[in-house]
């Protein structure tokens, strides 16, 4: 991929794959108005390859080195750890999130709302909606890394369980910061989809 780097994964049994991860930048600030929208008309489902433009332009709005069209279709073809999944209000994509499922792991890989639509819930409810699939795959934990400058994802994802476990020191490229490596227990996550299983 042209403008990521490769970076091993921390945890143990993620390493053991052999695997590696791209790195991922921080969130930018939200100049545009706010669309509001009734959380109940959201619509989660798997990523498909005709996502892919419309995805990129929400991964540039996003972060300062996107991943490529390249690198979205190669995980969505040749990864079978890969799981994808679009946010969609009125037929239209306005988030997105992805993982590896490993094991019994989770890996975020990404996650971002258009800058129109944030503020409002959406980007939790996206990652609730990820840590339901991961428990769905199997998983009893989920892992992340995040710019140390990156105070609202660490927010949102201080609120969703996850913990600091660790720094990966001057993991992203662009600017040599560090990444704080975060972790979150899915227990509480599989017995609230046991209880609606119910
Ligand atoms: C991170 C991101 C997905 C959050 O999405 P969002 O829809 O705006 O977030 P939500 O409205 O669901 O907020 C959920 C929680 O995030 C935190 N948060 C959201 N906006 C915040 C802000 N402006 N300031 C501080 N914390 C904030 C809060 O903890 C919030 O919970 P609360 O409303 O109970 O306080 C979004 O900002 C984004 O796409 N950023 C760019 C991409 C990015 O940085 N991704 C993460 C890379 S690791």
């Amino acid at each position: 991929m042209s403008d990521t780097k490769k970076h091993a994964v921390h945890a143990g049994s993620l390493e053991s794959i052999g695997d590696v991860i791209q790195e991922k930048p921080e969130a930018c600030g939200s100049g545009e108005q706010q669309t509001v929208i009734q959380p109940e008309s959201l619509v989660f489902r798997s990523m498909q390859l005709e996502d892919v433009p419309v995805i990129c332009q929400i991964e540039q709005e996003a972060f300062t080195s996107p991943w490529t069209a390249e690198a979205f279709i190669n995980e969505l073809t040749n990864n079978h750890f890969a799981r994808y999944m679009v946010m969609e209000w009125e037929g239209q994509a306005i988030g997105y999130g992805g993982m590896w499922t490993i094991m019994d792991e989770a890996h975020i890989t990404n996650i971002a709302v258009r800058i129109g639509y944030r503020g409002q819930g959406l980007g939790e409810r996206l990652l609730r909606e990820l840590q339901r699939t991961a428990v769905f795959f199997g998983s009893a934990r989920m892992t992340l890394e995040v710019r140390v400058s990156n105070e609202i994802a660490q927010n949102l994802y201080r609120k969703l369980g996850f913990e600091p476990s660790g720094v990966r020191p001057g993991y992203y490229s662009d600017n040599g910061e560090d990444a704080l490596i975060m972790w979150a227990e899915l227990d509480q996550v599989k017995a609230g989809v046991e209880d609606d299983e119910d």
